[in-house]
Order: structure tokens, then C-alpha cells, then sequence
């Protein structure tokens, strides 16, 4: 036992000659059992400044504490965001059995806010609190430096602000258990392993978090308590008291102020830009490999890892041996230089040796489905045996389809079939296996297996992720990245001349984001994932700086990229009688594809030799001449011309963005127009909260009333494979797996306001209403209006519109609402419409109309003209 514990054994010996005092109080009417120590905060004066502490114990005032009236007594501690009282010699032992109770009441929500809490030297060793990312009260406990989790329990609804409630945190060392209850309503109960013993002061008004003060309190704190137990139901009921009756009720919805909003609907402030919603696209968290490029084997030219067959194995049945290694000295052609070899042993008659290939995290089969199966195979000398192709169970105790080829060589010869499933279920837990009866070497490349793709491409896309994407109607595609653009060196950039052709002919890449690229979405099949959604490509071209740091200087050096990109745009716009135009026409594609967007680089601010200006006007100068129909994206201000777009990017927490949503209000009309390229709320693993819908859509509503300026803008990262390995970021659109994905409440959100969009902004005003963010759209062709309503506060709102009296509009519109319950209510693979947009019939719509609009929602109402 240190010294320092000892001493707060003292100190709670101390405390129980104060109980004695305090059951006098009891006698004097004080209900339930007695405290350890008990701070009423009712406006009697002590000497030390601080009011009515009613034990024995100091309490001394920090930063600026004031009082109001009270709830249980005359007055309340009122605390502004900077003051607390600390309380040094705490009546408590945090290592045993314990109750902390309090009467509280915030001004507002949103924020951490720690009513009582305990001083540890890193953090609190317990936290009575609001937390701010559910807006629920939390009951913490922790366990300093000992890597154990922190014991949490939150409150099941939210309080509503300018409400007391009464608190009360046990943690009970007997049964390991931690509780919070509300107004003598338990709220849950988790397990809590032993918690050691704290030294700091009990603080009242703030926590303690990374070594300093934090959560201070907005709002009023009274009558805290302190036992020495872990207090049953029934004795917290007594504590709460008769007052319970006319405390807060949890979920009680408030409305807010009403707000005005005057729309003149037949009045443009602004055109709204025809590409303003898009996506971003690049080879990160598997978003090609494994995500929407339709291939199911992974590393099926073997170069994923250069010293193991990565995701192959060897398997055998019947008593087979083999040996399966990565070769080298049996190249197809220049980018197919590694392959895999099989030493089989069958051994005896009936028995098989092959490989597996375990496919990206699984082998998504489905009923009654064809699949496409090819490979590049040859013999050693003297093989003689067949091969037996099978897409089968992971464990292989069940074989969904099979084939077989019989005529093997001792040349590449390439090896194509198709199987079909029969009944099953669909499942991921599947491989492919390619087996043999014969003995001897056996040598693979290309190995590949391909089910049906969106509108049937031989090389195309997954469907059910395209359906995703098409859903969110955007009218953009910025591709190939991002940093994959760059590579982290100049020799790992996206080298598009050898993304095409026939898939023998890619060799793929190292890319920057940890893992190879197959490059089976090359070029030409990002044009044709375009052409499939009915986007236009902004196309980014390599620009001469690596991630690394490497950089091509301007002048002579640089001439070969700028070649290259204009080669690049010859090859995506060009007619089939120009060279590059022609090698497209020979790819499969005569036709050329629109093009009006070309990004030079991407992030180019990272590159500290400050070279981007002379590059991107190299660039700039030789594209134009070329082909100056062209509107050129620079990725940073630039002084030496005038970049037609800027490309911006942004990766904020959703409260940064609700801060920032009036950004573009105010913003100087007469510089480049604006490309959002990349922008995220980041709240949410692996893909965003409701939290960050919120941020989101009140963002959105800002680029969308400045539409003029802003002219597109794109969410990043847009998809996340779903596997038992780390994703590259945290927070992504679109979660997936091979058989089904999903969409975040982020994704929703992108739907409703990219759906629902006319092509003007009207003349609107909204009154002053923090917390709530507004746009409203018109089709000027069919009169539609688009009104969008953010409520990212926890009060209903209530909004008065007022149209034009001239204004002849239908009487029922539409509401289309997405909201949740809790900030932090998300989808998952496995409830993947948990927080999903709702179509309600609104009425009684004319000239004047109210609309309450939900806590915590995104809202998009539709007003038709009357007929
Ligand atoms: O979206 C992920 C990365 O973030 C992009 O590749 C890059 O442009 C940005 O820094």
C-alpha cells in the first residue's frame, strides 16, 4: 500500500465523524442512507467562498462558478463552461463498492459535459456525465493505465436541455458491476473489472482527460452525494426523492423558436452547376480489387508477394503430396514474369493435388450462377494427367460447380470454361481449386474468376455496388485518384499506358495505399464504368509529383509527362484515324468518349519543393493549345495562370462542417470556380454515423445554394471493403463484401440531395437558427421545388414558410426524412437499413405552410405546382 493511499484511508476515517453530522441531518429530514459526503449547493455561504459544502471536507472554487435558483433547494450551482469546485481528501475509496449522485441540468447538448468525476494523474477514475457523441448521460468507469476498457453505461434517451434530472453512477465491487440510473430509473448495467484506487481530488463541473481539464459544464449542478456503497434501486429511489415527479423526462422532444423561411421561388440568385454532385474514385480500402472490379481471385499473377503465393495454398485429397512456389523462370511475356508452380505427387489413382485461391477475404458464390473461369497453364515434360477446375466450400467439403480439361502442353496455352452453381446459398466462406491427377510440375498464370457484371462487360464491374452508385445519380467520375494517382514514387504512379489492353498484357502496380493493384480496372474501364452510369470523367493526370516526395522539375524534364497526358486525353477523346484514338478503337472501343474536366495532379500543396506552379502551367499551356475546350483543375491556387477550377479538399469531424456550412456564402465570385474533389465528415468506422449524415447534409446545403461557385463536388473515400483486415481509412461512404454492400446514413444523405435538385436556387431567407441549415432548388421547367431542411440539434423545429401569394402549388407534397435515434445510430453489413430515408405524404401545403422538422434529421421536401 503506498503512502498516498494510506492517507486516503485517513481521510475516509475523517469522513465517518462527518456521517454521524450528516445523520443528524437524516433526522432532520433528509431521506434515504447517508452519505459519505454531501455538497447541497444551495446558496448558504462558507468561509472558503464556496456555498454550502455541507461536510467537513475543503472545496475549493476554480475559474468562474455562479448561482441560480435550484430544483431540491433554494439554489443551484450555475457553471459556464470554466469553473468547477474541487474537493480535496475525497470521502471515497474508488477501489470499492461507491455512489455518486447528483441533481443536473445542461443549457444545451452537444459537447462532453462531466458533472462529478474523480482526478486520476491521466484521466478521471469516474465521469457522471453528457456525452457528446450520443447526447445521452454516461456513467464511466476507468481503469488508469491498465489497459483494461473503461466500464460505460449511457442513458437510453436523451435529456432535454433546461431539464433536472436526477443522476446516480454506482460501481459495485462485490459483483463487478457499473449502473446508472435517472430518476431512480436504472438505465443499464455492465461489467466492470476491479478498478484501482484514485489520489486526485472528486471534482465537481468538469473531468480529467490526457493529463488535463476537460468537459467543463454549461449548466446547473445540486445536491451531489458520495457513499461508500453500492446503493440498491430502492435506496436511489429515496435519494431522487418526491422530486423525480417533476424532473426532465428523458426523449421529451422540445420544440425550438419558430423560424421563418420566405422563399421567391420564381426569383434566380443562382443557377444550380448541372455536375455538381460526382464521385471520387481510387484503389484504396479495396475499392477495385475486391470492390467494385468484378474479379474474385486475389494475386492472380502471383506478384502481390514476392517471396510467397499470397492467398494460395496447396491442397490434396486422397494421400497426395505437393509443394506449390512462386517461379520465375517461365515468363509469358514482359508483364507476365512470375508464376506459380505445382510439384504434384498424387501418388496412387484417385488421388488430387491442386491449389486454392481463398479470393479477397472469400469466394462470393450464388445460386444458379455463372461463372467465368480462365488461366494460363502449362506442363514440365512428361506430365501426363488432366486438371479438374471446382469452385467449392473453403473447407472443400462441398463442391458447388466443377470442370475439367484433359489436353494439357508443355507451352502457355490459355484454359477458359464456365460454371454454373446449382441450389445453394449464397456464401462467402468458398475458393477456387484447380487440381490435378497427374504427377509432376505444373506451372499457372492469369488465374481468373469472373461472375456475371453490371451490363454484361467481359472485364466489368460488380452490379450490386454499381446499383449503389447509380442510386446517388451522380454525374461525375474523378478518377483513377487520389494518391493513386501519384504512387508513392514517380515508378509507382497510375501508368495508364500499361492499364490496357488485353489483361496478359497489364503487369499492375505497387500502389500507395499498402497493396498491389491488378490494374484489371484500367483506363478504358473507368471510361466504360462512366459511360454505365452516365457520368463524365474528370480525368486527373499524373502531374509529376510522388507521394514520397519525388518531383519532376519544369521544363525539359517534365515534357515526357505532359506528353503522356495529352496521349492520355488523345486516347479517351480522340477519333480512331489518331494514334492513341486508334489503340482504343483496337481495345474495343471505337467510339470516343466526352470529355470536359482534366485535373492536373492531385494535393500538389504536399509537394515542398514548391513546384506545382511551373508544372501546372507546362501542363496547362500545352493542353490548352491542343484541346482548348478543356476546363483545366489546378489541386492548389496558382499565380503563374488562372486554373479554370480549384480543387479543394476537406476532411473534417461533422461539427467542422456545420461550422463551415456558410463558407461559400461569402466566398470571392471572381476567382476559378471550385471542385470539392474530396471532402468527409469523419465520425464512424468503417463507415460514417448519423452524426456525420448531419455534417454532411448541412455542408451539402452549403455548396448547393452556392452552386454557382462551387461547381462540383465529390465525397471521399467512396467505398470499403468489409474484411477481417484493416481498411486505409476509417470513415468510408459504402461498406461491401462480395455478396452485398451497404449504405451509410452518409450514403443517404448523398441520395436525397443528389435526387432531389432542381436546376435553380431561388431568392430565400431563413431566420437566425443555429443548428439549422437550409437549401432550396427549383426545376424551372416543371416548377418542382426542392426545399432541404438540416436539423442538427436535438428540438423539433418549427418552420413557417412563406411562398409567393402568387404561387400556385399543389396542396400535398412529399417529405422525404432521413434521422435516428442517436447521433452515433449507424448501418452495418449485418443492419444495413437501420438509419435509412422514409417517404411521408405532407398536406395542407399552399402560400403559407409549417413544418416541424424532426431532431436530428435531413429532410428534403417536394412541392409540385398545382395542375
Ligand atoms: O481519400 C483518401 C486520400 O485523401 C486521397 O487519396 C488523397 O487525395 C487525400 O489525401
Amino acid at each position: 500500500m503506498t503512502l498516498k493511499s494510506s492517507a486516503r484511508i485517513l481521510a475516509i476515517t475523517v469522513i465517518c465523524s462527518v456521517g454521524i453530522c450528516l445523520a443528524q441531518h437524516a433526522s432532520l429530514g433528509q431521506r434515504g442512507p447517508l452519505p459519505a459526503g454531501q455538497w447541497r449547493l444551495d446558496g448558504s455561504p462558507l468561509a472558503d467562498g464556496v456555498q454550502n459544502v455541507s461536510n467537513a471536507t475543503a472545496a475549493a472554487k476554480v475559474g468562474t462558478i455562479t448561482w441560480g435558483p435550484g430544483f431540491v433547494g433554494k439554489q443551484a450551482l450555475d457553471l459556464h463552461g470554466n469553473g468547477c469546485l474541487q474537493i480535496d481528501n475525497p470521502p471515497i475509496d474508488l477501489s470499492r463498492s461507491y455512489t455518486i449522485t447528483a441533481w443536473v441540468k445542461v443549457n444545451h447538448l452537444g459537447g462532453w459535459q462531466t458533472f462529478v468525476s474523480d482526478d486520476g494523474p491521466v484521466q478521471s477514475g469516474f465521469f457522471l456525465q453528457l456525452r457528446d457523441d450520443t447526447d445521452t448521460f454516461g456513467f464511466v468507469v476507468t481503469h488508469h493505465g491498465e489497459g483494461l476498457p473503461n466500464a460505460v453505461v449511457s442513458s437510453t434517451d436523451v435529456p432535454t436541455p433546461g431539464k433536472w434530472y436526477h443522476l446516480a453512477g454506482v460501481y459495485d465491487s462485490l459483483h463487478h458491476s457499473v449502473q446508472l440510473f435517472v430518476n431512480g430509473k436504472l438505465q443499464g448495467n455492465v461489467y466492470c473489472a476491479p478498478t484501482p484506487p484514485v489520489d486526485g481530488p472528486l471534482v465537481i463541473g468538469r473531468g480529467r482527460f490526457g493529463h488535463g481539464p476537460v468537459d467543463w459544464v454549461h449548466g446547473s449542478i445540486e445536491d451531489v452525494r458520495a457513499y461508500q456503497a453500492a446503493l440498491t434501486p430502492a435506496d436511489i429511489a429515496a435519494v431522487a426523492g418526491p422530486m423525480v415527479a417533476k424532473a426532465g423526462k428523458l426523449g421529451e422532444v422540445v420544440d425550438a423558436g419558430p423560424v421563418p423561411l420566405t422563399i421567391h421561388a420564381n426569383e434566380t440568385a443562382v443557377h444550380v452547376s448541372p455536375t455538381l454532385y460526382g464521385l471520387m474514385t481510387e484503389e484504396i480500402n479495396h475499392s477495385y480489387d475486391g470492390g467494385i472490379y468484378a474479379e474474385l481471385i486475389q494475386n492472380r499473377i502471383f506478384k502481390d508477394n514476392a517471396s510467397t503465393p499470397a492467398h494460395w495454398s496447396l491442397v490434396t485429397t486422397g494421400g497426395g503430396t505437393g509443394n506449390i512456389s512462386l517461379d520465375h523462370s517461365h515468363p509469358i511475356n514482359k508483364a507476365l514474369t512470375t508464376c506459380l508452380k505445382l510439384d504434384a505427387e498424387p501418388g496412387h489413382a484417385g488421388a488430387e493435388v491442386g491449389v486454392a485461391n481463398d479470393g479477397f477475404w472469400g469466394v462470393p458464390l450464388r445460386p444458379h450462377t455463372q461463372y467465368r473461369i480462365s488461366f494460363f497453364a502449362r506442363t514440365a515434360p512428361g506430365f501426363h494427367g488432366s486438371l479438374n477446375v471446382a469452385l467449392e466450400a473453403a473447407n472443400g467439403s462441398r463442391i458447388y460447380a466443377s470442370g475439367s480439361f484433359k489436353h494439357l502442353t508443355t507451352a502457355w496455352h490459355w484454359y477458359h470454361t464456365t460454371l454454373k452453381t446449382g441450389g445453394m446459398s449464397a456464401s462467402l466462406a468458398n475458393r477456387f481449386v484447380i487440381t490435378t491427377n497427374g504427377t509432376g510440375d505444373l506451372y499457372f498464370n492469369l488465374v481468373s474468376v469472373k461472375p456475371p457484371t453490371f451490363n454484361n462487360r467481359p472485364n466489368g464491374t460488380r452490379p450490386y455496388i454499381m446499383k449503389m452508385l447509380a442510386a446517388m445519380k451522380p454525374k461525375f467520375l474523378r478518377l483513377p485518384g487520389g494518391n493513386y494517382l501519384e504512387g508513392n514514387t514517380i515508378k509507382e504512379r497510375f501508368n495508364w499506358k500499361k492499364t490496357l489492353g488485353p489483361l496478359q498484357d497489364r503487369p499492375g502496380h505497387q500502389g500507395p495505399w499498402g497493396y498491389r493493384s491488378s490494374d484489371g480496372l484500367g483506363l478504358l474501364e473507368f471510361m466504360e464504368w462512366c459511360q454505365d452510369l452516365h457520368m463524365q470523367p474528370v480525368l486527373a493526370v499524373y502531374a509529376g509529383y510522388s507521394l514520397q516526395g519525388q518531383h519532376v522539375p519544369p521544363g525539359p524534364q517534365l515534357a515526357p509527362y505532359v506528353k503522356s497526358a495529352l496521349e492520355e486525353i488523345q486516347y479517351v477523346t480522340g477519333p480512331v484515324t489518331s494514334k492513341w484514338g486508334a489503340v482504343r478503337a483496337k481495345d474495343g472501343h471505337p467510339a470516343p468518349f466526352p470529355l470536359k474536366y482534366v485535373e492536373i495532379g492531385n494535393e500538389d500543396f504536399f509537394d515542398r519543393s514548391h513546384s506545382y506552379d511551373g508544372r501546372f502551367a507546362q501542363f496547362y499551356h500545352a493542353i490548352k493549345a491542343k484541346y482548348p475546350q478543356l476546363q483545366l483543375i489546378a489541386t492548389m491556387p496558382v499565380q503563374s495562370v488562372v486554373p479554370d477550377v480549384i480543387d479543394e479538399h476537406y476532411y473534417m469531424p461533422p461539427v467542422a462542417f456545420e461550422r463551415a456550412a456558410h463558407k461559400y456564402d461569402t466566398y470571392s465570385r471572381t476567382g476559378p470556380k471550385i471542385f470539392v474533389g474530396e471532402w468527409a465528415s469523419r465520425e464512424g468506422h468503417p463507415t460514417p454515423d448519423m452524426n456525420s449524415a448531419l455534417g454532411d447534409a448541412a455542408w451539402m446545403t452549403g455548396m448547393e445554394r452556392n452552386s454557382d461557385i462551387v461547381i462540383m463536388n465529390a465525397y471521399a473515400p467512396l467505398q470499403v471493403l468489409i474484411h477481417h483486415g484493416p481498411s486505409q481509412k476509417r470513415t468510408n461512404l459504402i461498406g461491401y463484401n462480395g455478396l452485398q454492400a451497404y449504405g451509410s446514413p452518409s450514403y443517404w444523405a448523398q441520395v436525397m440531395f443528389s435526387s432531389y435538385l432542381g436546376n435553380i436556387v431561388p431568392h430565400f431567407t431563413l431566420g437566425k437558427a443555429q443548428d439549422l441549415f437550409c437549401s432550396v432548388t427549383r426545376d424551372s421547367k416543371t416548377g418542382t421545388l426542392y426545399i432541404k431542411l438540416v436539423n442538427t440539434a436535438r428540438n423539433r423545429r418549427v418552420v413557417h414558410v412563406s411562398l409567393d401569394q402568387s404561387e400556385k402549388i399543389a396542396s400535398t407534397g412529399t417529405l422525404i426524412e432521413l434521422t435516428a435515434k442517436n447521433r452515433t445510430s449507424t448501418n452495418t453489413m449485418s443492419d444495413p437499413r437501420h438509419v435509412v430515408p422514409l417517404t411521408k405524404v405532407i398536406h395542407n401545403l399552399g402560400p403559407r405552410f409549417t413544418l416541424h422538422v424532426d431532431p436530428i434529421s435531413v429532410n428534403v421536401i417536394v412541392i409540385n405546382r398545382r395542375r
